[in-house]
């Protein structure tokens, strides 16, 4: 434990990237509040800063180093101040051993796997001044009893896996996270009802590949049965899941959103690209049909069900052609939004040895074509909710509408500003759809 003069310090968690990491910065920053520390505004005035990092992104090296050299001032000016790298790239040996060779003033580096051991680092950094490195590779089980200091007292995320084992032969992810491993359905289920039972009313179930949910521990329960189980708890009112993969998609999941009256009518499918050849290359392990034909059946099961995906342009090897069957894709899957990104290369996977990679400029001109025909499809559909009266969980001040204004998200998850009182976050409210602009919709109370 710490002295009374440590308990007063502070503390600033730097997040980059996914719910994943979202989540375990909450994780983090409840193992802080532990440890006798408060949450600072600002990154400058902070005594420990954590940046949790993540290799999706394209430039992450840049990116994070760029943000390593700012933080150095923050140790210049107070030597005590404590600073923790965490997250995917942490995962990355290129990565430590740049930190360790030219960055060695940070103190303390930890991986996805052994987030738990944070607090020892922290204590044992302290007593002993020395940098404390401890990255694992691989985990058999995922820690649990943590604290969380969570950033909504009404919503969270409930992290169901972590890893994956598809590696799409794009993605850092499966050397970054590891291979799947799923938590215990009753350890979910004791975390669910806990929330429950201190006001949280929406969950977003969350991993890599939540289709995947207990097969590498040959679970009798599966992702669908887990859903039921958690529509049963009292007290929640959505449920969500993200993110899946299209290759596994059980009938009886998507029969979910007909019989499920707690799941939420939004699914985040992402469908990487439109041209057979390249899906293959990418070891995606479904055709364009099979997709779309996923797509029907789930609008089968709900009419009104929003479909959001991740695309990508300049796969290694993608031609105009190629590109084409992306373009046919999106307006035959009609998304009511979409995640678009341009490859780059990820070391040490398979695609960034590929001989025939895109040159930027085809690249970008295909990305700015992708984007024009999302955004089309996209607006056409926030305009098709007004004069609709939509359900939202009214989430607090909007950061856009300014004072009075509120934002909340409707069932298929789209963002609406309404004008609203900021303490009714939390609640259920009615909210007609008067204005649709192409991200975001605007609406009254009823
Ligand atoms: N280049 C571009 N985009 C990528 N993604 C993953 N790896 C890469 C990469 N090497 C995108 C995928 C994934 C999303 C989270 O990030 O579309 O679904
Ligand atoms: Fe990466 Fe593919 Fe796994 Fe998604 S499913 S995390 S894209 S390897």
């Amino acid at each position: 434990m710490l002295s009374e003069k440590e308990r007063s310090k502070t503390y600033f968690i730097q997040t980059f990237g996914c719910q994943m990491n979202e989540r375990d910065s909450e994780t983090i920053a409840g193992m802080l509040e532990e440890e006798g520390y408060t949450p600072s505004e600002k990154r400058e005035d902070a005594d420990v800063v954590v940046i949790n990092t993540c290799s999706v992104r394209e430039n992450a090296d840049n990116r994070f180093f760029g943000q390593l050299g700012v933080v150095k001032k923050i140790k210049e000016k107070n030597p005590d101040a404590i600073v923790a790298v965490c997250g995917c790239m942490m995962q990355q040996k290129r990565v430590t051993d740049r930190i360790h060779d030219k960055y060695n003033w940070v103190d303390i580096i930890f991986g996805t796997m052994n987030i738990d051991e944070f607090p020892k680092m922290l204590r044992e950094r302290i007593a002993e001044g020395r940098q404390e490195f401890h990255v694992l590779d691989a985990r058999e089980q995922i820690a649990e009893g943590l604290p969380a200091a969570r950033r909504y007292s009404f919503k969270a995320f409930v992290n169901i896996m972590n890893g994956c084992n598809n590696f799409c032969t794009y993605c850092i992810v499966p050397y970054t996270r590891g291979r799947e491993v799923s938590r215990s359905p009753e350890n979910i289920l004791s975390e669910v009802r806990n929330l429950a039972a201190a006001g949280v009313r929406e969950i977003t179930l969350l991993g890599q590949n939540v289709n995947s949910y207990g097969k590498a521990e040959h679970l009798e329960k599966d992702f669908c049965g887990l859903l039921y189980d958690i529509a049963e708890v009292d007290g929640i009112e959505r449920i969500r899941f993200m993110t899946s993969h299209p290759k596994d998609m059980p009938e009886r999941l998507i029969q979910a959103f007909r019989d499920c009256d707690k799941l939420c009518g939004h699914i985040h499918l992402p469908v990487q690209a439109g041209s057979d050849r390249i899906l293959k290359k990418m070891n995606r392990h479904y055709t364009k049909e099979q997709y779309l034909g996923i797509l029907e059946r789930l609008r089968e099961a709900d009419p009104d069900i929003a479909v959001t995906t991740d695309i990508m342009v300049g796969f290694p090897g993608e031609t105009e052609e190629d590109f084409l069957e992306t373009l046919d894709l999106v307006q035959r899957a009609r998304f009511d939004s979409a995640f678009t990104f341009l490859y780059s290369i990820r070391e040490g996977t398979p695609a960034a040895k590929a001989p025939d990679q895109i040159p930027e400029e085809i690249k970008h001109d295909r990305f700015d074509r992708l984007v024009n025909a999302l955004n089309t499809i996209t607006a056409e559909k926030n305009a098709a909710c007004v004069g609709r009266t939509e359900r939202i969980l009214i989430e607090g001040r909007s950061a856009r509408g300014g004072e009075g204004t509120c934002t909340g998200r409707t069932e298929s998850f789209k963002l609406v500003n309404f004008l609203c009182d900021e303490s009714r976050a939390g609640q259920f409210a009615d909210v007609k759809i008067t204005e649709a602009g192409t991200f975001s919709l605007f609406g009254e109370l009823v």
